[in-house]
């Protein structure tokens, strides 16, 4: 453990000088940012007007890259093929492991660097709309976290450069323009960005054909093979939730793995809004020995594991004992999450994507390992992977009196606090302070509220429910035990720039039913950037603001909430 904290000492080190040229290439801004963003291009006539289009000299990359995103056709399903849009990758710099393809796959290439690395990714937009791309989990300054003010147009480049500070762990890449990450990342715009450093060197995990990304997102097509994209905005309220789900972009959910060997499986819950309860048909428990931003200290064998919006999970599968020829599937089981919005625009209607075929919550394959050949590996689960380097609560300002943060639905919009999307709007209970821990309580509040007069909590005006009380149910018609009338709306919320430790899942707000059938799928251990909240559920989590100052997002991962505005900025300074 000292050891690990010398070494960040010496990086934090290493920062500052990097650290400062930005200040400098970037003064001014200070007070752009109290005056609104706009004012940075008129008052910084060099290229840098924009965050940064040029590369800049004195950063000398250990890798560099460009990505671009273009509009696409793959085959995806038997006939015709389907537009997609598409990151594509170019080596410029760096070991030819760098970028590897996911072969016939609209995802773009999975980058993989070490920790310490210098890289920079000269990014280009070719498509005929405005975006930026955003490195999950990555803690990188400000100007190339890709927030929404960042934006580049069709033709326009943004390059990006940051030193790999990040622990080992499955990150990916997206999107992030306000109002279309939804649909950019619909139409196939995502890619793993896998992080490996000295400490998982040293445990000899399996590497090369051993180490499988798993990335799960589900789609609709139409008859001519087209995605289909959410159509009303009852779909948008609720979420997008496709007809079938592909494994890397393919519709075959099918990995080929051989008999004799051990297997890490890196899952990433690439889907819009779904939520996955994974589980083993032979009834084999879920290991599970890394999540988002690090491994865990030690292995967790679960019965299940609920896989939120965003989320990876890195899974141990060890095939020794199964012979080939055999099929292992894994499933997603039943859980009670019926997603409904009542009275009102709703009329009282179920959102639980009843019109897919796949339900939120309802028995499917999520995908199958054939098993067709032999091999053999030497590959062992270590009993203990990371240190034990957690954050602790004794160590936070405020840990007995954390910020609060309520996720809601307000006047027919998605609110943090009450209050919606901003581009570069802070309020004062968004403000922290560089160099501090923090605990922060995370709020999904209990769907019923959204019906009645209560209000939020925090909020003096009156009416604060979703409609008001005129023409809806009572609390009483709702009830709580009919499946057919609970309102619940699950939020998969993300924090950029860190990764934060769980202390605690409050759960006395949540309905019994549902969380006996999630509870044993959801995992405290380990650094992590997105939890799920289901509805009614309070979650306290402990994060360290480090080496950069800036405007940073938090938002609801479900992408459709995130689009409608379920995401604000905090400010570090
Ligand atoms: Cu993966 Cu702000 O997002
Ligand atoms: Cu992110
Ligand atoms: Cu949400």
């Amino acid at each position: 453990m000292k050891f690990l904290r010398k070494k960040l000492n010496k990086k934090m080190v290493d920062l500052s000088k990097i650290d400062r040229r930005k200040f400098i290439s970037k003064a001014g801004s200070g007070a752009a940012l109290v005056m609104g963003w706009p004012i940075l291009s008129s008052c910084d006539n060099s290229n840098r007007s924009k965050g940064s289009t040029e590369a800049t000299k004195s950063f000398e990359p250990d890798i560099d890259l460009e990505l671009t995103a273009v509009q696409s056709r793959m085959a995806i399903l038997p006939g015709s093929e389907t537009n997609v849009w598409h990151f594509q990758g170019r080596l410029i710099k760096g070991d030819e492991n760098v970028l590897e393809e996911v072969e016939g796959s609209y995802l773009g290439p999975t980058i993989k660097v070490r920790k310490g690395q210098k890289i920079r990714i000269r990014f280009t937009n070719s498509l005929p709309e405005e975006t930026i791309v955003h490195w999950h989990g990555m803690h990188v300054p400000e100007e190339y976290d890709g927030h929404p003010k960042d934006v580049i147009e069709t033709g326009e480049t943004y390059v990006y450069e940051f030193e790999i500070l990040n622990r080992a762990g499955t990150y990916w890449y997206h999107p992030h323009p306000h109002g279309r990450t939804g649909p950019q990342v619909y139409n196939g715009l995502a890619g793993l960005l896998l992080v490996t450093d000295e400490e998982e060197q040293s445990l000899n995990l399996p590497a090369q054909e051993f180490d499988v990304p798993v990335v799960i997102q589900d789609r609709s097509f139409d008859n001519d093979n087209q995605l289909v994209y959410v159509e009303s905005r009852r779909d948008r309220m609720r979420g997008f939730l496709g007809s079938q789900i592909l494994v890397n972009g393919n519709a075959n959910q099918t990995l080929d793995l051989k008999a004799g060997c051990s297997y890490r499986l890196r899952l990433l819950n690439g889907s819009n809004s779904r939520i996955f309860k994974l589980g083993w048909s032979d009834g084999r428990k879920v290991t599970v020995f890394g999540v988002d931003g690090s491994l865990l200290n030690e292995p967790k064998n679960l019965p299940y594991l609920m896989l939120g919006p965003a989320k990876r999970v890195d899974v141990w599968l060890d095939l020794t004992d199964i012979s080939q020829g055999a099929e292992l599937t894994m499933e997603n089981q039943s859980f009670p999450l019926v997603e409904a919005m009542s009275g009102g625009m709703m009329g009282g209607e179920m959102m639980n994507g009843d019109e897919s075929s796949l339900p939120q919550g309802s028995v499917y394959d999520v995908f199958k390992i054939k098993i067709s050949s032999n091999g053999s590996n030497r590959y062992k689960l270590p009993d203990k992977l990371a240190g034990d380097n957690y954050l602790k609560a004794s160590d936070a300002i405020y840990a007995t009196n954390p910020r609060q943060f309520t996720f809601a639905m307000s006047h027919m919009e998605w609110t943090i606090n009450g209050r919606t999307w901003e581009t570069t709007g802070v309020s004062e209970e968004e403000k922290v302070k560089l160099n501090t821990t923090e605990v922060w309580e995370l709020i999904n509040e209990n769907g019923e509220m959204m019906m009645g007069s209560e209000g939020h909590p925090n909020d003096d005006s009156e009416g604060r429910g979703m409609m008001g009380n005129g023409g809806m149910m009572n609390r009483d018609e709702m009830g709580r035990g009919g499946m057919g009338n609970r309102m619940q709306m699950a939020h998969p919320i993300h924090l950029h720039q860190l990764q934060f430790n769980v202390l605690e899942y409050i759960v006395d707000d949540v309905d019994p039913e549902l969380w006996d059938a999630v509870k044993d799928g959801f995992i405290k251990e380990g650094w992590h950037d997105t939890v799920l909240l289901m509805p009614g559920m309070r979650v306290k989590i402990i994060m360290r603001f480090e080496n950069f100052k800036g405007l940073f997002l938090y938002h609801c991962h479900n992408l459709e909430h995130e689009d409608m505005g379920m995401m604000r900025n905090f400010l570090i300074n």
